[in-house]
């Protein structure tokens, strides 16, 4: 199929790279001159693991381009994609303006010559399917009035779950895939474009293994075809549900610390009956990303609109916001005097494997510190470049490796859970430091280890050291989480 995607940010590149990689014919397009000069050369435009080879394996497959004009791949295309960015307005509200541009455009480009179905993968509030339809509908009459009714089009909300750091992984495995539209032509083509996926009949790149669950065509991925207002709905509510799960996480390791247990060994212990699951229940300073903080606020916007307060997602919002603050808390634990002090951190990404800085912790509890007169260094193996361009009055040392940044601290926070931060050498790290304070923000350490390896050691939650592997009679797998 011949598809345009706009908007080549973290979600649009990756979703044009894969439909061109399962062997449909691709324009991405995006007004930022820069991002598509980068892209043209074969350079990603963010930071993603495996998006410049899968880039590669796309053009030589079904074919990808880069343009800044949208009216041409408009006019080609069967399917079109919005991709564009929906930040949060200060009202807590979604800023549809990049959508209306976008879908507007799609309008005074498209001509009688066939059906298309215009796609929004963006997350935007409940009932903007109906909005995309208008815009489009007015783009028409603002361009071609003549031709309003013999254009036709469908509409279809296709959220996107995708994770930053692992995108391609879940671009091309997904759990599942979710399409809202209101009429069956406009599903089929969906299923149509997404077949290759469902069946899981393309062969994998080597960089991003098929899973064994879907290996030998053991089964599809289901297809969730519903209204489009519950495809924006299943979009909002799994960002509150994730987000509320490591909100209670972070409750419960409240209580934790006060009662002497461990908050790591709790979860696995709740996480293993399988109508709670593992997955997302970890404490640490919080959760971060462009998507969280506003999808929730967002949805509690449309909820008082409708006249509900929706109370679990203020306190999920609450309790993230209060968990940063702990870093700072924790450090006066330790430290008591932190004016004139200097402290490191370890990671500035909102999470490991990306150099997205939107709403990270990092920037919070950096911004708070020198407020305090506390010197701030920091180290992150991919985000510091970004760091220092978007935030260029934030007063941080920028170091070039961990054992750096370390060097004369107070303290060291650790962040963000990088890989090469789990493997770094704790009694090298300790000994460099001024004081070995070392507070854990995202439990990655075995505290029992740190503190051998000469750390002062605090986690979240983590009142008491955790359990060595070997004491459990847990499996294996369960048993390294608690490790
Ligand atoms: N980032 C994620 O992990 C993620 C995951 C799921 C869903 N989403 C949702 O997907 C959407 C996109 O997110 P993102 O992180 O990729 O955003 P982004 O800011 O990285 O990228 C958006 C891109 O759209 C471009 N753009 C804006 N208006 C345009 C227009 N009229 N024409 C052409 N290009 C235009 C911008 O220049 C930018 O490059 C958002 O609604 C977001 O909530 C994001």
């Amino acid at each position: 199929m011949r598809v345009t995607v706009i908007g080549t940010g973290y979600v649009g590149t990756v979703t044009g790279a894969c439909l061109a990689y399962l062997g449909h014919r691709v324009t991405c397009v995006d007004q930022d001159l820069n991002k598509i000069e980068k892209l043209r050369m074969g350079q990603a435009p963010i930071y993603e693991p495996g998006l410049e080879e899968l880039i590669v394996l796309a053009n030589e497959r079904g074919g990808i381009n880069f343009e800044t004009e949208l009216a041409p791949a408009v006019r080609e295309s069967d399917i079109i994609f919005i991709a564009v960015g929906t930040p949060p307005l200060p009202s807590g509200e979604a800023n549809l303006s990049y959508l209306e541009s976008a879908a507007r455009g799609i309008g005074a480009a498209m001509d009688a010559s066939r059906f298309r179905v215009v796609v929004n993968k963006s997350t935007v509030p409940v009932g903007s399917g109906n909005l995309v339809e208008t815009l489009v509908r007015e783009g028409i009459e603002d361009s071609n009035p003549e031709l309003l009714s013999s254009i036709t089009f469908g509409v279809a909300s296709n959220p996107e779950f995708l994770r930053e750091g692992s995108a391609i992984d879940d671009s091309l495995y997904p759990d599942r895939i979710v399409v809202g539209a209101d009429n069956p032509k406009t599903i089929e083509l969906m299923r149509a474009l997404y077949a290759p996926l469902i069946d899981q009949s393309f062969s994998d790149p080597s960089f991003a293994p098929r899973p064994e669950k879907l290996q030998d065509g053991k089964q599809p991925v289901p297809l969730v075809a519903t209204s489009i207002t519950s495809a924006e709905m299943i979009k909002y509510s799994a960002n509150a549900f994730l987000a509320l799960k490591i909100g209670f996480s972070n409750e419960m390791s409240h209580i934790c610390e006060r009662v002497g247990a461990d908050i790591t060994d709790v979860m696995t212990g709740i996480g293993l009956d399988w109508r709670i699951g593992r997955g997302f229940l970890n404490a640490g300073i919080g959760w971060g990303g462009s998507c969280f903080g506003k999808d929730i606020s967002s949805l509690m916007h449309t909820a008082a609109e409708y006249g509900y307060q929706a109370r679990i997602l203020e306190a999920s919002l609450a309790v993230n916001r209060m968990q940063r603050g702990m870093v700072i808390q924790k450090l006066q634990e330790k430290l008591y005097i932190l004016k004139g002090r200097t402290v490191a951190l370890l990671g500035l990404a909102f999470k490991p494997n990306t150099d997205d800085l939107r709403d990270a912790p990092s920037l919070q509890i950096a911004e708070k510190l020198i407020q305090m007169g506390v010197r701030v260094r920091a180290y992150d193996p991919v985000a510091m470049s970004a760091c220092k361009e978007q935030n260029p009055n934030l007063r941080i040392a920028y170091c070039p490796s961990a054992l750096a940044v370390v060097e004369h601290a107070d303290a060291v926070v650790l962040v963000t859970e990088w890989p090469e931060f789990a493997n770094l050498h704790l009694p090298q790290l300790a000994a460099k430091m001024n004081k070995p304070v070392l507070i854990d923000g995202r439990n990655l350490y075995h505290p029992e280890r740190a503190r051998e390896a000469g750390f002062d050691y605090t986690g979240i939650g983590r009142a008491v050291p955790a359990r060595r592997s070997t004491d459990s009679n847990l499996p294996r797998s369960q048993a390294a989480l608690v490790e």
